[in-house]
């Protein structure tokens, strides 16, 4: 029986435009495609971790609308335990995405129904919890919600990933002794430490900030740099896979949901930042969000280019 990764968090529906650069504020410009595709960084994950090899549990809600529907589905789909994924009155969450011409893309979330993921309604579902090996948070649902699930994962021995996105700030300072690794992207890192990242060496300033906070384990992905590993007795650099990229809506979820889903499946820290950066540099050459995420197979056959 593979191992269990158990995601709490959001699920949005993507209403996806391609334009040949990002709008200017006040500005219409003509975009060239339009799609709606399943994603939310929760959903993102698991479909991650459940395509690369884990047994996946879902904790979030959906509203009782079309949208809700068809994200659910979709997790189905991947063999996605969703008895925990309760369907609220109301929209389901959405996200707009704009992807340029540079495969950049900029994003705003409405919470919908991830909003109404409460701890209360976490707690119904807590042998869920119980039957984690690792379990993953992320920010796009309640922070009340978040705080609860880190605590819960800490009570009972899980490996706990919190994955900060999206963050505009300093995270309340008791989260830290509850997480096993930190992983966020180089804003994230500079939004929680207090300073910029811009570079390895800043990341590395950033990373033993976050350690002094108490985070136990920081992995601060760094794009098409690859990723910083950080533990407090020394730093190692993973530079990404080199390859042409389509769009990078998901790939921090889909590193996210592959580093789980290998740490959960044995491996050591350093095969798991490996395994999980082949995946998002895949996800890079697709467009999407759930539909870029590549299958273990996929990641086996990879061989840099
Ligand atoms: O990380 C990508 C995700 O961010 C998108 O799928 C979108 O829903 C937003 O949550």
């Amino acid at each position: 029986m593979p191992a269990k990764v158990v995601v709490v968090g959001s699920l949005n529906m993507d209403l996806v435009t391609r334009a040949p650069r990002l709008p200017r504020g006040g500005e219409t410009l003509i975009g060239q495609s339009f799609a709606t595709v399943s994603g939310g960084k929760g959903a993102n994950q698991a479909v991650a971790a459940a395509r690369l090899g884990a047994q996946v549990a879902m904790v979030g809600c959906v509203g009782s609308d079309a949208y809700g529907r068809e994200l659910r589905e979709a997790l189905l789909a991947e063999q996605i335990d969703c008895q925990a994924l309760s369907t609220v009155e109301g929209s389901s969450g959405v996200a707009l995405i704009v992807v340029d011409d540079h495969s950049q893309n900029a994003i705003v979330i409405v919470a919908g129904a991830n909003g109404a993921l409460t701890p209360p309604v976490v707690d119904q579902f807590d042998a869920v919890l119980q039957a984690a090996d690792v379990l993953i948070c992320q920010l796009e649902v309640p922070y009340d919600t978040v705080g609860h699930v880190l605590r819960r994962g800490r009570e009972l021995g899980k490996t706990v990933i919190l994955n900060p996105a999206p963050a505009s700030g300093a995270l309340p300072v008791d989260w830290y002794g509850s997480i096993d690794y930190l992983i966020p992207n180089e804003s994230e890192a500079a939004a929680l430490s207090g300073l910029p990242v811009e570079s390895l060496e800043t990341a590395k300033a950033a990373a033993s900030q976050l350690i002094a906070m108490g985070a136990g384990k920081v992995i601060i992905t760094l794009g098409a740099e690859g990723s910083l590993f950080a533990n407090g007795q020394g730093f190692q650099h993973f530079p990404a896979p080199r390859v042409t990229a389509v769009d990078t809506t998901a790939a921090g979820d889909t590193f996210v949901g592959g580093f789980a889903a290998a740490l959960a499946g044995g491996s050591n820290e350093v095969e798991a930042i490996r395994f999980g950066q082949v995946a998002a540099a895949l996800s890079v050459t697709r467009a999407g969000a759930q539909p870029s995420i590549p299958r273990l197979s996929d990641v086996q056959g990879f061989s840099a280019p």
